[in-house]
């Protein structure tokens, strides 16, 4: 079966060992297995794990404590699996099938996008929208795309929120809106809600969807909010019913979590210490953030930026005249920094910076684009590097829609 490439990660796995500034990461500066180490589990019971085959869909104290992070949830609720991309994959090839439409929401991380073109018969896109209300700008739901995307064929409306790349998390009334549009056809939710608990200001986590109506599938993980992306733990919440569906898929794909994994993500979930990790990635982006934005402030006019809510990731409206897959290649090649392009999340003229690791690394990586801008500059849109492949024609509204389009594809029809 041909694929639609997932742009974004396709670049990320093969550019981001190899760069010397890496600001694509979207989490923030990763655990280490000491840090998680402590009266529940010491080195030496570490050590003496076992390395059988763990119980098939996470063991039972794990989905306990994954269920207690959604109010109402338990642990029949509760499937784990190999990072919050197995569980998008899972849920979507569960529910999708060749007659039906999947309504993704726009910007976003385009695996939907893309599953929704091999599973379902077509994807329609419903936008997040800048919205400006006097000083104060945010990204807002677009309510009239999201009554054109879902229709009588409709069988999931996927959201993420918080959302990657802009980092926006949807209202109380957007949430009550979606709802709405997927009970009016019979739809399923599936909100990927792998940045909940990565809010930057102090306060409550943001809300989920679970709960809110009787067709919501979640989709989490500990990779973003929780700061440990390398243990590759993920997990769907769920009817009890669609739960155990989704068991037959993960016999196709993981068979189970890997033991070590289940045994370290027990320890992360434990309440207090769980709140403690959540506390510790919310450290990080306020510390990192008013670094980033003075940057953004520096360069005045060249970028338009809406604050994320959540999330180590800041999504930027550039003015310079060149498309942002361009743009992204240059700095890569040039500078040897790496950035992700409007263009891999289905928007156009943007960058997405992430700030969640180590400020030097980013200060440095900022400063690369810095000197790149200086050429660019000088050069009136003409790097002086004879490594620059990329375009350098002033772009225009049709490049730029081309370049979105071509980035989340065609869904077969
Ligand atoms: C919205 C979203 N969902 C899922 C994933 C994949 O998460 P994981 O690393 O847990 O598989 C990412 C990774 O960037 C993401 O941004």
């Amino acid at each position: 079966m041909r694929i639609p490439l997932f742009h974004m990660e396709r670049t990320q796995c093969l550019y981001e060992n190899g760069v010397r500034w890496n600001l694509s990461e979207s989490g923030v500066e990763p655990l280490r297995v000491e840090e998680l180490l402590g009266p529940e589990m010491d080195a030496a019971a570490l050590l003496s794990q076992s390395l059988k085959y763990p119980e098939a869909d996470g063991s039972v104290l794990l989905r306990e404590r994954i269920a207690a992070f959604y109010p109402g949830a338990d642990a029949g609720n509760v499937l784990v699996t190999t990072g919050c991309s197995e569980a998008n994959y899972a849920a979507l090839w569960g529910l999708l099938d060749e007659r039906d439409r999947i309504a993704v929401m726009l910007p976003n991380y385009l695996q939907s996008w893309g599953l929704g073109a091999i599973y379902a018969q077509k994807a329609d896109a419903y936008r997040l929208v800048p919205r400006r209300r006097g000083l104060a700008a945010r990204w807002a739901l677009d309510l009239a795309s999201l009554s054109r995307a879902v229709g009588r064929k409709t069988k999931v409306v996927l959201v993420t929120n918080p959302n990657n790349p802009t980092g926006a998390v949807l209202t109380e009334e957007e949430m009550d809106a979606i709802v709405a549009a997927a009970d009016r056809v019979g739809a399923w939710i599936v909100s990927d809600e792998v940045y909940r608990g990565a809010e930057i200001s102090p306060g409550p986590v943001s809300p989920t969807f679970f709960g809110r109506y009787e067709r919501v599938v979640v989709t989490g993980g500990l990779s973003k909010a929780f700061g440990m992306p390398g243990l590759r733990v993920g997990w769907i919440v769920a009817p009890p019913k669609l739960r155990d569906s989704f068991c037959a898929y993960l016999d196709y794909t993981t068979l189970t979590p890997s033991m070590l994994s289940d045994r370290l993500a027990r320890l992360a979930l434990e309440p207090a210490r769980r709140e403690a990790l959540l506390a510790r990635t919310r450290s990080i982006l306020a510390r990192n953030l008013p670094e980033l934005e003075a940057w953004i402030r520096g360069h005045g006019p060249l970028f338009d930026y809406i604050p994320p809510v959540a999330g180590a990731i800041a999504f930027l409206r550039y003015r310079l005249p060149i498309a942002s897959i361009a743009l992204f290649e240059r700095l890569r090649l040039e500078e040897s920094v790496l950035v992700t392009p409007g263009g891999h999340f289905g928007a156009g003229s943007y960058l997405r910076i992430g700030y969640g690791y180590d400020p030097d690394r980013t200060r440095k990586g900022l400063a690369a684009i810095d000197r790149f801008l200086r050429r660019f500059d000088s050069g009136n849109g003409r790097s002086k590097s004879k490594l620059a492949p990329g375009r350098t024609r002033p772009v225009t509204g049709r490049m730029r829609a081309r370049e979105s389009s071509r980035s989340i594809g065609r869904s077969r029809t």
